[in-house]
């Protein structure tokens, strides 16, 4: 049996969606892209919303509209994919990393505030793996500060934090679409902003510096930014699945609790108190993490690590360096790579696929136990408690 680490849920509606963006002879951004802008509104409850071509450029362009750039520092999470401090560094902002919390891996408040400057511009979490950080502590800090947050919400739409959806909190919410998220277009970004002055920065950075198209006279300077109603069309129909896609993840998610409950050496991240959940990947905390990652992917199992802390990366060697932090100061977003796996958590997922991924990984420690896997032997985990 294989089991994939991601597969869009894409069938003949979505098929059937772009259809009309040929009949119709529109695929530019147009009518689909409007009716998907007011969706999303409507299901975030947000006041503004502008797309990006991806989630990467989402960011880089809410940063851009909120006015951070040279000289500027941008606190974000030592845990998150590398893309939230790229968009940091490419409007010529300084990321600041933050260690994150050892029960869900969010922005760790403390670590947060033990790092801001004079010229901390933002605060940006990454709601990580589908559920929404501490927004009511970072707020507070943030408010305490006179500093904006910015919030990457890419992997959170949908989720909300006490009936608040993820990237209504701050200045800018920035989301992407890209193909393992709970709602895809393939590639795709979004923006959304309760401030009108930000909205009309989106607007204006996005399109060539102007209002619209249909003029070529541009008051200021822009990009094009903008999306396609073929993606738009494909976007709809997803939003339109997204309640089914999440009871499905969740579904899978219980599985794998079931499964797995009996199994000492692994463990479930924490939910954090107040969010809601909407599994990006059913994760993991496992003994010999590495270890059983090869083991599952030899039975063609595709299991993922966590994402690479950010002071690690080599791209940012320099920035560390300058900022002068050490590795110790990030113990748990270390841990969280070595001892963290992202088991799937796709729609479709069937529950033989979750069944045979638990029975690979009891055998696993199984095999350890009795001594048949030479040179591996078991430690305790730190205590990451279920939930
Ligand atoms: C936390 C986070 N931020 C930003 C991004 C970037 O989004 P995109 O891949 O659409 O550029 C991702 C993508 O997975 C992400 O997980």
């Amino acid at each position: 049996m294989k089991v994939p680490q991601v597969q869009p849920w894409l069938g003949l509606d979505e098929y059937e969606a772009i259809k009309s963006c040929f009949t119709d002879n529109w695929v530019t951004e147009g009518p689909k892209s409007s009716e998907f802008r007011a969706r999303l509104l409507e299901l975030t409850g947000a006041e503004f919303g502008e797309f990006a071509p991806n989630g990467t450029l989402a960011i880089y362009l809410a940063l851009m509209a909120a006015g951070i750039g040279h000289g500027d520092e941008v606190i974000v999470p030592d845990f998150t994919f590398i893309a939230t401090a790229n968009a940091v560094a490419m409007v010529g902002a300084t990321p600041v990393f933050a260690d994150v919390t050892s029960t869900n891996f969010q922005l760790d408040i403390e670590a947060c505030e033990s790092r801001i400057t004079r010229r901390t511009k933002a605060i940006m979490p990454a709601h990580m793996y589908g559920m929404v950080s501490n927004m009511d502590a970072i707020m507070k800090l943030a408010n305490r500060h006179g500093i904006m947050v910015i919030e990457d919400a890419a992997q959170a739409l949908g989720v909300n934090y006490y009936g608040k959806h993820a990237g209504t909190f701050g200045k800018a919410g920035c989301f992407s679409f890209f193909a393992d998220k709970a709602v895809t277009t393939g590639e795709g970004g979004f923006v959304i902003t309760d401030d009108p002055e930000v909205a009309h920065n989106l607007k204006f950075l996005r399109n060539q510096g102007r209002e619209d198209r249909g003029s070529f006279i541009h008051p200021e300077i822009g990009f094009n930014f903008r999306m396609t109603d073929i993606h738009a069309a494909i976007g709809l129909t997803q939003l339109g699945k997204l309640p089914e896609a999440k009871r499905r993840k969740l579904q899978a998610l219980q599985w794998f609790k079931n499964g797995l409950a009996d199994v000492e050496e692994v463990h479930f991240l924490t939910l954090e108190p107040g969010s809601e959940r909407i599994p990006f990947r059913t994760c993991i905390i496992a003994e010999q993490a590495h270890e059983l990652m090869k083991y599952m992917d030899a039975r063609e199992i595709q299991a993922r690590t966590f994402f690479y802390p950010l002071h690690k990366q080599p791209a940012f060697l320099k920035i560390v360096e300058e900022s002068g932090v050490t590795s110790e100061e990030f113990p748990n977003s270390t841990y969280a790579y070595d001892h963290g796996i992202c088991l799937p958590a796709f729609p479709e997922m069937s529950e033989g696929q979750v069944n045979y991924t638990i029975d690979v990984i009891k055998d696993f420690y199984a095999r350890i136990s009795a001594w048949v896997l030479p040179g591996l032997r078991l430690h305790t985990p730190r205590k990451i408690l279920r939930s």
